[in-house]
């Protein structure tokens, strides 16, 4: 198993460019299922998740070609195979995203139940309501979403709760549903409007993605189109605090700050300079960091895929905060870890309080998810001496070459297998 090695004590500075954002890429992968017709995709991240969604799409008998860079084509003339497999949910819960597409294009489903996960018990109970309501027939048998639906029908669906893979199956379902679906309580995330741009290139009759209620008129088919993946706003806001709390300055390309403005507002309240252009921003960070209170919520309030990160920011800024996760219940993971390092936080149910301290110290940690470990890079990257972060794997799945951007960066970083 592979380890990054991190020599703290580096500020962060240079130049580099984000990737293409995961959490937009899987879905808009999982279009490609709606149409007999290819789908190209730019700007697709080079990731274990991405890998993981290839291979499934692959075993469904969708026909993939890879540039080798960040260009995808996939051709779906048929669906051989309509089963996505535990195996693969198991390692990757944006497995889901096949359902809707499936079902709508093919009639029918068997997707694995996702099962609970390292963050929380993640239910997709909305997914099965909002595919209910359109017609479909479902039952649970033996761990397996069994779906079935001659022809979706469009239906008015009211979520419980805001939830972004969610929206993404029901709006895809929906695409090639006879009459017109309205999804309100939906997703507002960005990466729900690129999935819903590339839907509507592909012929899909989409409007109000971005805003709480999305209105959908099905239509007989979908074709062919090529789509860009938007810039991965946590890869970026991630580089951002990397260098707030290092004190550097960096300058990130091929991204947006017009995604970013909660997380934006934070690092400007701790202290930080922030710059931005059209598809660029630039952060500077002198003089003493700041804590800062944070509650996580729906876009376009604070995202929860950045609350680990802000975490080792206020663990060596000025003062004490209090950050409150409200969408998953078990994200703290990385606070038995940081408090390794020297954090001083408590948990209090889903509010942790963090003591800023004067620096954190280097040793052996272990990655237990995708943020948590982007959490301990950055706590590495600030901390004395040096750090072993296992479990990379985690990294691996939605931070694209993370060490050769931080090595370009001037940090100190070696993996090791
Ligand atoms: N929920 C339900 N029932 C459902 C669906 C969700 O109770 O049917 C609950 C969840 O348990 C959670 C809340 O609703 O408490 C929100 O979950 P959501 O469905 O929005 O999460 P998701 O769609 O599974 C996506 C991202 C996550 C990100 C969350 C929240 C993808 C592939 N994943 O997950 O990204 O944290 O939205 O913004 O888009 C990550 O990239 O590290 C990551 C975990």
């Amino acid at each position: 198993m592979q380890k990054l090695v991190i020599q703290g004590g580096t500020s962060l500075s240079g130049e580099i460019c984000i990737s293409g954002a995961k959490n937009a890429a899987l879905p808009i992968l999982c279009a490609s299922l709606l149409t007999a017709e290819t789908l190209k995709i730019e700007n697709v991240p080079q990731l274990n998740d991405v890998t993981t969604m290839l291979a499934l799409l692959r075993q469904m008998g969708i026909d993939i070609t890879q540039d080798g860079k960040q260009g995808v084509e996939l051709a779906a003339a048929s669906l051989s195979n309509l089963v996505a497999p535990y195996e693969m949910v198991k390692t990757m819960r944006a497995a889901i995203l096949v359902l809707g597409p499936m079902l709508a294009r093919a009639g029918k489903a068997m997707v694995s139940l996702p099962g609970g996960c390292a963050i929380g018990l993640r239910p997709v109970d909305q997914h099965i309501k909002g595919l209910q309501a359109m017609g479909a027939e479902i039952k649970i048998d033996h761990g397996y979403i069994h779906a079935q639906a001659k022809h979706l029908t469009g239906a008015h669906i009211v979520m419980d709760l805001v939830t972004v893979t969610g929206t993404e199956n029901l709006m895809m379902a929906a695409t090639l549903a006879n009459g017109t679906t309205v999804l309100e309580n939906a997703a507002r995330e960005p990466e729900v409007t690129n999935l819903a741009d590339c839907l509507i290139a592909m012929g899909a009759k989409i409007y109000g993605a971005g805003s709480d209620t999305i209105t959908i008129e099905g239509v007989r088919t979908l074709h062919g189109t090529t789509h860009r993946v938007m810039p991965d706003r946590i890869e970026t806001g991630t580089f951002l605090v990397a260098a707030a709390a290092s004190g550097g300055e960096i300058y990130l390309r091929d991204t947006r700050a017009d995604i970013l403005t909660a997380v934006l507002d934070k690092l400007r309240e701790a202290g930080a300079t922030i710059e931005s252009g059209q598809d660029w921003i630039s952060l500077k960070m002198k003089g003493v960091l700041k804590s800062i209170n944070l509650r996580t919520a729906p876009y376009p309030a604070f995202p929860t895929d950045m609350q680990a990160q802000f975490m080792v920011l206020n663990s060596v800024a000025e003062g004490t905060s209090i950050i409150t996760e409200t969408i998953f219940e078990n994200r703290f993971m990385h606070v038995q870890e940081l408090k390794r390092m020297g954090a001083n936080i408590e948990v209090e149910g889903s509010a942790a309080i963090v003591h800023g301290v004067a620096s954190l110290d280097g040793t052996n940690v272990m990655a237990t998810d995708l943020r948590a470990s982007a959490s301990l890079v950055l706590a590495g990257l600030i901390a004395r001496g040096e750090t072993t972060i296992e479990r990379i794997y985690h990294l691996d799945r939605g931070y694209e070459h993370i060490d050769e951007k931080l090595t370009r960066l001037g940090a100190k970083v070696r993996r090791l297998n």
